[in-house]
């Protein structure tokens, strides 16, 4: 039995116990995945200062995050089909998310539905809204997430349209996925993933089916974006939403300082600093190298929160350094939920909590609200001006 001891621990696990087509979804980003590579490559280029004989004696790790009491600075982000990661995913992180003390986000494109994570939690989650052409579908959606008590609305605004992953295109993506020879030949090395499937509560985007007329296939994530989601999404569609949710907002998805800005005077409740994980716009740069821009933008005037290449307690801790209020875990969630379940989940959060508590020890500071730049060491041209 292996002994799992970080992140990359229970990708390897995951790895083997998860469909490749899910896997993939995953562990991809668009075209030549740059971008992708380059979020997790760029956290190494931010180094930490080390400073000794420093009374580390009752730290903590607590902070807030859009005013909600936080066990570390980390939501679990909005991952389309995680409920094919494993059978009931949404269910068993949201489960998992709640008794650890962060906020868990529902993807708009989950299996489980808002009403399924609703009846099985009590803490109130985020919910992360595409926007749809279909109005009348959009604003039963908001007023769904309203009834289930989502505390806050997450609106992405980098994919009206989808970048291209070229691995979901080979592996023909979709859910449930189709039962064709090479899947099941993957099914014979991973029949656990699909006896779970089996007494699944559901196998389809749960937020969709049953709940629009006449869309002709729900099963692809390519098709469905294609078809329905609103390429004419502009600010002003962005206000309206603002004001039909009513609540708190955070806008996710903004990479440029000018966008940041455009953010910040409609008085939403933070940003999310995030190029999709390195999944949409290929070529641009990469979240934790951005953050510092968009902060110097806004001025404090709304929280600023980041995504796109967490892996670890060190990153989450140099995000918070440079003045982020929070971050988001994707990628390092689903690898504990397709490994262990609900546990790996639970798992992945105590180790990026261990590491991130061990960390802050190591930099001398004692808890959250006392990380500054001070703690790093940041390359001078790290966020330089790119002409
Ligand atoms: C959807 O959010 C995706 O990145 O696939």
């Amino acid at each position: 039995m292996t002994v799992i001891t970080n992140i990359e621990d229970l990708r390897r696990i995951y790895r083997r116990r998860v469909p490749k087509m899910f896997y993939d979804y995953v562990e991809s980003g668009s075209w030549t995945e740059q971008t992708f590579r380059e979020n997790s490559s760029d956290f190494d280029k931010v180094r930490l200062r080390q400073r000794v004989a420093v009374d580390m004696t009752g730290r903590s790790t607590k902070t807030q995050m859009i005013g909600q009491e936080v066990k570390m600075p980390v939501a679990l982000a909005p991952v389309g089909m995680t409920g094919m990661q494993c059978a009931d995913g949404e269910i068993k992180a949201a489960r998992a998310a709640e008794n650890f003390g962060v906020p868990f986000t529902l993807s708009t494109m989950s299996i489980n539905s808002i009403e399924d994570v609703a009846s099985h939690t009590t803490t109130p989650f985020w919910f992360q809204l595409y926007t749809m052409k279909d109005q009348d579908y959009l604003r039963r959606l908001i007023q769904r997430a309203k009834d289930a008590k989502c505390s806050a609305l997450v609106i992405t605004l980098d994919l009206q349209i989808l970048g291209q992953r070229h691995k979901d295109l080979k592996n023909g993506l979709s859910a449930p996925p189709k039962l064709t020879l090479s899947m099941l030949a993957d099914l014979m090395t991973k029949w656990s993933w699909g006896l779970g499937m089996l007494s699944a509560k559901r196998r389809e985007f749960g937020n969709i089916v049953g709940h629009v007329e006449g869309v002709s296939d729900a099963s692809s994530l390519m098709t469905w974006t294609a078809e329905q989601f609103d390429p004419s999404l502009d600010w002003e569609k962005v206000e309206k939403l603002i004001e039909l949710w009513g609540g708190k907002v955070i806008l996710k998805g903004l990479l440029d300082p000018d966008d940041a800005v455009r953010a910040a005077k409609m008085g939403v409740d933070a940003i999310i600093v995030s190029n999709h994980g390195g999944r949409q716009l290929d070529g641009a740069l990469s979240s934790i190298r951005m953050l510092p821009r968009l902060l110097d933008a806004v001025q404090g005037d709304i929280e600023v929160h980041l995504d796109s290449g967490i892996r670890s307690g060190q990153d989450i801790l140099k995000a918070i350094a440079l003045g982020a209020k929070g971050t988001y875990v994707g990628r390092a969630f689903i690898y504990g939920l397709g490994a262990l379940g609900e546990k790996g989940v639970t798992k992945a959060l105590e180790l990026l909590h261990k590491e991130f508590d061990t960390t802050m020890a190591l930099c001398g500071e004692r808890n959250v609200g006392c990380l500054g730049r001070h703690n790093l060491y940041v390359p001078e041209d790290f966020s330089g001006r790119w002409q």
